[in-house]
């Protein structure tokens, strides 16, 4: 089996890439964490990455005139090292409609929200706010709108009445760190099929794990 080479982006802590990374440990898996790139230097991500030999580097935007001129620099990067997919993981830049073409149905992120409910950041204390009883994260394929592209797994979790945004928060995250591999995992062994921006999974049983439901 030849394995995909993936390139994680990142801009802090790194959880979601550290569950990448651990996934990509088992023989079986199709992809291979190749590179861990950060466009901050105090990325706290990237001594996890470094501790386990993962290639790391770290592309300033503050070293470039504009949002192409980074994302020129990125898409190189990525090509230098043979990237095949890229893995969005708490990356906090806007990419541009350019870079989003280049890499379209080879670059997924992981969103703390069921989209497309809850756009943009904040997205625990707003769920809080509007009360809905179920909240939770989804791995989609990205589009040059921020938040946007077709839908590839999502998870649900329970609302409970005593949440504050960080309980909430941890519990959708607990869920992030199974559906983001398992997106992965079917992306690198070629079982995802975009058709009319929506998302075929093949080989899926009665509809697989669109649902992840946590234990409670
Ligand atoms: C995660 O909750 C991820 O879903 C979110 O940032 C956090 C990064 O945490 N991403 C977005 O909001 C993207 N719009 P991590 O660095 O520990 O993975």
């Amino acid at each position: 089996m030849t394995k995909k080479r993936v390139a994680v982006l990142i801009s802090g802590r790194g959880s979601n890439m550290a569950a990448l990374v651990k996934a990509a440990e088992r023989p079986d898996f199709p992809a291979e964490i190749s590179l861990v790139l950060s466009n901050r230097a105090d990325a706290a991500g990237l001594a996890f990455a470094a501790e386990r030999g993962i290639e790391t580097v770290v592309l300033s935007h503050k070293n470039y005139a504009d949002r192409l001129a980074f994302d020129a620099a990125l898409d190189a990067q990525l090509r230098v090292t043979g990237i095949d997919i890229i893995c969005l993981a708490g990356f906090m830049r806007l990419l541009t409609p350019w870079l989003v073409e280049r890499w379209r149905d080879r670059m997924i992120n992981v969103h703390p929200s069921l989209l497309p409910a809850f756009k943009g950041l904040d997205t625990h204390a707003r769920a809080l706010a509007l009360g809905v009883r179920f909240h939770g994260c989804t791995v989609h394929f990205v589009r040059a709108e921020m938040d946007e592209g077709p839908i590839i797994l999502q998870a649900a979790v329970p609302v409970e009445d005593d949440d504050t945004p960080d309980t909430l928060a941890a519990r959708v995250l607990v869920q992030e760190h199974v559906i983001y591999p398992k997106g992965l995992e079917l992306l690198a062994a070629g079982r995802l099929a975009v058709e009319d921006e929506r998302v075929a999974i093949a080989g899926a049983r009665g509809g697989l794990p669109t649902l992840v439901a946590p234990a409670v």
